[in-house]
């Protein structure tokens, strides 16, 4: 069987060589030769059409970089004078991506590869045994959350539901700050300070208080040691303060407190922070509900097989019928 070949001169693809003549292409006359010599058309079959093969399905290989890293919210220079352009490139170019990148080599081709980083970051903590790579998730998860947290040209005052919240709970917002600052100034070495909004909690393991309180559905600030973020106690971060040194050391040396006042002064973007507690307390809100109807499920179950063990105890046997006497 000939193999279906193009005619050089015309392009067609013609199914054997000697019809190349009786097609009367335009031909050149050596290449109407080369038909007729290696022709062997006259008796050769019609070539059957060929059938397209499949592609052979094979598993896609695994992405080298499960998690990217986030592209800043605002150029390196946005945040001038308060946070110049050469710490805001170092921290995000060096610190983040770093962290991006170690943890994308540990995780990679593992089932934590396909996780959400969040869920990472609380399933690498292990209930306070961590992990290798929580170090790398949670730093990653922090570091989105801290640029997300400032804007060119905060500051101000935040509005509505967080005002009120603020002002309930700490008193003020100059109270709120020196809180802050106390919790930055005291934290001894690498980390971070929050605020955080801190929910009910039923039956978290991780929690040094797992039952409802007088301090729950309040705000909070609290200080957290190198990597580790509240989300791992199941608090809702709203604003976080990177106090690792290479966070400000550039721009105020060792002014820890300076950097902290500039960050809340000039920085913060409370838009950010009201949308979060918005998210926070819808989030908390839907997820009590669906504790308290679980807990209530459980009771009825449990009432339930009460019923059940009460009526299968064995019935009392009837008396037997006493005779009446006859007189
Ligand atoms: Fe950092």
């Amino acid at each position: 069987m000939q193999p279906a070949t193009a005619c050089a001169s015309s392009g067609l693809t013609i199914p054997w060589l000697r019809r190349c003549s009786s097609l009367r292409v335009k031909c050149s006359t050596s290449q109407r030769a080369h038909c007729a010599s290696t022709s062997t058309a006259d008796t050769a079959e019609p070539i059957e059409p060929i059938e397209p093969i499949d592609p052979i399905e094979t598993d896609p290989e695994p992405d080298p970089e499960p998690f990217k890293l986030k592209p800043l919210p605002y150029p390196f220079n946005a945040l001038e004078p308060h946070m110049s352009k050469e710490t805001v490139e170092y921290h995000w170019e060096r610190h983040h991506r770093g962290h991006v990148d170690s943890l994308n080599a540990i995780i990679q081709g593992t089932e934590f590869a396909e996780m959400e980083l969040e869920n990472m970051v609380l399933t690498s903590y292990n209930e306070g045994n961590p992990l290798p790579f929580f170090v790398h998730a949670s730093q990653v998860w922090n570091h989105d959350f801290f640029w997300e947290t400032m804007k060119p040209g905060g500051g101000g005052n935040p509005s509505n539901v967080l005002k009120y919240l603020i002002e309930r709970d700490f008193g003020s917002l100059d109270e709120l700050a020196k809180e802050i600052q106390n919790a930055a100034l005291t934290q001894f070495g690498s980390g971070w300070v929050w605020l955080a909004y801190k929910a009910h909690r039923l039956g978290v393991g991780n929690d040094i208080n797992p039952r409802p309180s007088k301090k729950d559905k309040r705000l909070v600030v609290v200080k957290t040691p190198n990597a580790v973020s509240p989300l791992v106690w199941d608090y809702y971060p709203l604003l976080a303060i990177d106090v690792w040194e290479h966070a400000y050391y550039m721009d105020y040396e060792n002014r820890r407190g300076d950097y902290v006042s500039v960050f809340l002064d000039k920085l913060i973007s409370w838009d950010v922070v009201s949308d979060r507690l918005k998210n926070a307390m819808f989030r908390a809100s839907k997820r009590e509900k669906m504790e308290k109807r679980e807990m209530l499920l459980d009771k009825m179950k449990e009432a339930r097989l009460r019923v059940k063990a009460v009526d299968l105890r064995p019935t009392p046997k009837a008396r037997p019928k006493m005779k009446r006497r006859q007189y």
